[in-house]
């Protein structure tokens, strides 16, 4: 394996250090999320539209030699998307030292030994109920047990820290914001809560089911006192943990608390675009280049082109007519 090379990671306009990439290899789904994707099965890429293998390796061995240090690959669900431990192993070669994954969980337990093996250092499993019933509707249609089981597949395997996504939306599954912070007593989970984002999909979608980061801080604080918990990693996570806890419990808030000015990252859409910010319609295309003929060169340069475009901020939260553009989170990444 190749050693991380020490080049400089370029920093954008607003002076942040980019050097997080998060792909989308699929934007299929084994689930179909009320707050993710539309109730009618969703039109999807068709394949030759989406980035091959070897176009996703080309593009992060690029990024890799002009800074890139840590990879998020995600969906869709990207495990439906076949032989993917050849392409975390290629990730992985290329000299990438973070290398981690989102997934729904449902088809891990079969598959986290083998992600390990390939060079998969850690995982995300997106939970939003421990409810059987619940997650049925939540997901339509979703068996909770193969999730639950995937989260001990992780911890057995060594993916850790667990973390798990929970999206509280208000009258849905905010009920349960007490039972998942109190899953860290016990386990060394990360349990992160993220804030319920508009996408155009999800005409589920009110600021009023939203809930504020303040407002499940609060909620958590009746279980014990909260201390801040640092660790490794810049991001958009602020940690804390219960007293006596062994886990950590992550507060994500893009809508109350825009985090924008740690963001270290652009995302890889699975059809082949830059996004500089999950709330810009702004992309950048590489898929066209790249079978044109492109060169290295060229391609470095439209990734230095995106990192400049980067916004300095978005605006979900003032103005509620700018996330029309965003498209499911399915397409995108999350
Ligand atoms: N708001 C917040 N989080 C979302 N995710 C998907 N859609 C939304 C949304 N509208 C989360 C999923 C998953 C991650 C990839 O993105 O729960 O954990
Ligand atoms: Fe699939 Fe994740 Fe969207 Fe749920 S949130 S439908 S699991 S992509």
């Amino acid at each position: 394996m190749k050693s991380d090379n020490m080049n400089q990671s370029p920093n954008d306009t607003y002076n942040r250090r980019i050097d997080y990439l998060r792909i989308s290899i699929t934007d299929k789904c084994n689930l179909k999320c009320v707050y993710c994707m539309p109730e009618k099965k969703p039109r999807t890429f068709k394949k030759g539209d989406i980035l091959t293998y070897e176009e996703i390796i080309r593009f992060v061995r690029i990024a890799h030699s002009h800074g890139l240090r840590k990879v998020r690959i995600t969906g869709g669900e990207p495990l439906l998307r076949k032989n993917i431990t050849g392409l975390i192993s290629s990730i992985k070669e290329i000299g990438i030292g973070d290398l981690s994954l989102t997934t729904n969980g449902i088809k891990l337990p079969d598959m986290a030994e083998k992600l390990r093996d390939a060079g998969l250092d850690r995982i995300n499993i997106s939970l939003d109920t421990l409810d059987a019933d619940r997650y049925r509707t939540i997901t339509r249609g979703g068996d909770i047990k193969r999730v639950l089981e995937a989260i001990k597949e992780a911890e057995r395997t060594g993916l850790m820290p667990v973390k798990i996504n929970v999206v509280p939306i208000q009258g849905v599954n905010d009920d349960e914001i007490l039972s998942f912070a109190s899953l860290t007593f016990d386990k060394n989970y990360h349990v992160r809560f993220i804030e319920f984002m508009p996408a155009s999909c999800n005409g589920l979608w009110e600021k009023s089911k939203c809930i504020k980061s303040s407002d499940i801080i609060d909620r958590i604080s009746g279980l014990g006192p909260l201390k801040s918990f640092e660790f490794r990693g810049r991001g958009p996570s602020r940690n804390y943990q219960l007293k006596g806890a062994v886990g950590v419990i992550g507060i994500i808030s893009p809508v109350s608390d825009h985090f924008c000015s740690y963001c270290n990252r652009l995302r890889l859409t699975a059809d082949g675009k830059i996004r500089p910010c999950l709330f810009s319609s702004k992309e950048i295309d590489i898929k066209t280049p790249m079978r044109d003929g492109a060169a290295d060169e060229d391609l470095e340069n439209l990734y230095h082109h995106a990192i400049r475009i980067k916004p300095q901020r978005h605006r979900i939260n003032e103005d509620t007519a700018s996330y029309e553009h965003l498209k499911t989170m399915s397409k995108i990444g999350g």
